[in-house]
């Protein structure tokens, strides 16, 4: 069987990868010391764009437009650029085992991949409603949406079922972007989701009442309260209806499944600790295992403002959590320096034409602020969480540059606050003058 060595490997072709791998060329490494694994077939790309641009029924993004690192105003990093670097692009690669002890990966199609230094990047799955036994799930045309891959069969079942019903299984991140994708191409959209209101994650009941009355005004009708608890399917096996637990079923020419995602830790099980649904790390991203880090989704690490250990899966931490790995292996040999890692968390979304920001943490008392009508021309409104009386979380909705950054800047710092009242009353004002 074949074997191959790499003084570094990052296993997993994501976004954490594509940037560690920028930083391994900023501070230094020889060709061929460098291996990226990915079962993906194509070169580190945006994630997000997945379930933006590259779902538009004009002028939609593809590759290679949207390679890392141009979706935070980087070099757009094409496979030529690892060529020229010498690092090697493993595609189309699945890792099927991983013996930490011998520090050696094993391919599905049999080579093992041995090394010094492994950066775990393999991010996450999504959960599937089979998981749960969902009569039917397996019927053609559901999708999820997590690799280009899932992106271009749903691209080819959304222009063939033009006019046609969509159903979105889940209110979260992908539901919302999905519903709002699907819509856009003219597909009757239904959303269904359990929860009183859509991503109970991060909205308030104030923030969801907005989206829900904003995806309502744009024809897209939602449905709460409820989950799928099976499918109909026609003799080709196509999919032709939802049916709800609480009775009701939902005509579907395409049903799209966002209801959660998963770490991919199943490769390193009981050989390194994990907490919280991930693998646990320390502020520089090296796990329990000498010579192994991990980033990005699965990585379960110390927010040191909160003083806890977390999991983050957005892009922005898979991106800086890959930079602070790759910053601490180079100050081990001596290249550079690195601090703890200090993170502020922060997510986002784009729907139709809406956009928003949300930085710090979600706890505490939350105030509403602005013009929140959903039937508003051009409505712009936020909200504030204030823990043991001071800011700790802030979310704006159609803010600009400058007061995207104040609201981050104000959960960095966290102000103290006299009271929700003078927060609801000066609104984003408040943001801008700390
Ligand atoms: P990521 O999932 O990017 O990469 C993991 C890689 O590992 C993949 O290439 C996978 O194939 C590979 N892999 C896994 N197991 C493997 C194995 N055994 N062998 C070989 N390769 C393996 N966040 C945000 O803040 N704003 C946003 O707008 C969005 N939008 C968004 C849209 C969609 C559709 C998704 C799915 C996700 C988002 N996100 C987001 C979340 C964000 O994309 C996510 O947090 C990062 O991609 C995580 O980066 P990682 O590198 O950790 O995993
Ligand atoms: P999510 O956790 O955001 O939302 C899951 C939703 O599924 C829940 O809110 C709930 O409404 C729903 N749900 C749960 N069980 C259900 C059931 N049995 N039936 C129906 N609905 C059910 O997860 P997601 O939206 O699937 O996103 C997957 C991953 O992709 C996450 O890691 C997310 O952070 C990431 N993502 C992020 C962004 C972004 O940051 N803008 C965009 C897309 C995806």
């Amino acid at each position: 069987m074949a074997e191959k060595y790499f003084k570094y490997v990052i296993l997993g072709g994501g976004v954490a990868a594509g940037y560690a791998a920028r930083e391994f060329a900023k501070l230094g490494v020889n060709p061929g010391e460098l291996a990226i694994i990915s079962k993906e077939a194509v070169a580190p790309y945006e994630r997000p764009a997945l379930s933006k641009g590259y779902l538009f029924p004009q002028g939609a993004a593809r590759l290679p437009g949207f390679h890392v690192c141009v979706g935070s105003g980087g070099e757009r990093l094409l496979p030529e650029w690892y060529t020229e670097k010498g690092i090697e692009l493993i595609l189309s690669t699945e890792i099927v085992k991983a013996d930490l002890p011998s520090k050696s990966l094993i391919s599905a199609a049999g080579t093992t991949f041995k090394y010094d230094t492994l950066i775990i990047a393999t991010g996450s799955t999504v959960i599937k409603l089979s998981d749960f036994g969902v009569q039917g799930s397996d019927a053609n045309n559901i999708f999820y949406l997590r690799e280009i891959d899932d992106a271009d069969k749903l691209v080819e079942a959304i222009q063939a079922k033009k006019g046609g019903k969509a159903v979105i299984v889940g209110g979260g991140y992908i539901g919302l972007e999905l519903g709002a994708a699907l819509r856009i191409n003219d597909l009757d959209v239904t959303m269904v989701y359990p929860e009183p209101w859509c991503m109970p994650r991060l909205f308030t009941s104030g923030i969801a009442a907005f989206y829900e009355g904003y995806y309502e005004n744009k024809g897209i009708k939602i449905i709460k309260g409820t989950v799928a608890v099976g499918f109909d399917a026609n003799s080709n096996g196509d999919v032709t209806a939802v049916k709800l637990k609480d009775g009701r079923v939902l005509d579907a020419d395409i049903v799209v499944v966002g209801v959660g995602g998963r770490p991919l830790t199943t490769l390193f099980k009981g050989q390194i600790e994990e907490e919280k649904g991930g693998i646990k790390t320390d502020a520089f991203f090296k796990t329990s295992v000498p010579g192994v880090y991990a980033v990005g989704d699965m990585a379960t690490f110390p927010l040191k403002l909160y003083n806890e250990l977390r999991r983050v899966e957005h892009v922005d931490h898979a991106r800086k959590s890959a930079e602070q790995a790759v910053k601490a292996i180079k100050a081990n040999e001596g290249v550079g320096s690195v601090e703890e890692y200090d993170y502020l968390p922060y997510f986002y979304s784009r729907a139709f034409d809406l956009s928003w920001q949300f930085y710090g943490d979600n706890v505490g008392d939350t105030v509403l602020f602005g013009d929140n009508n959903p039937s508003s021309e051009k409505p712009k409104f936020g909200s504030y969480w204030v823990k043991d009386g001071k800011v700790v979380g802030a979310f704006l909705e159609s803010g600009t540059p400058d007061e995207n950054k104040a609201i981050a800047h104000v959960a960095k710092v966290q102000p103290a606050v006299q009271s929700l009242d003078q927060l609801a009353s000066e609104g984003i004002t408040f943001a801008s003058k700390i």
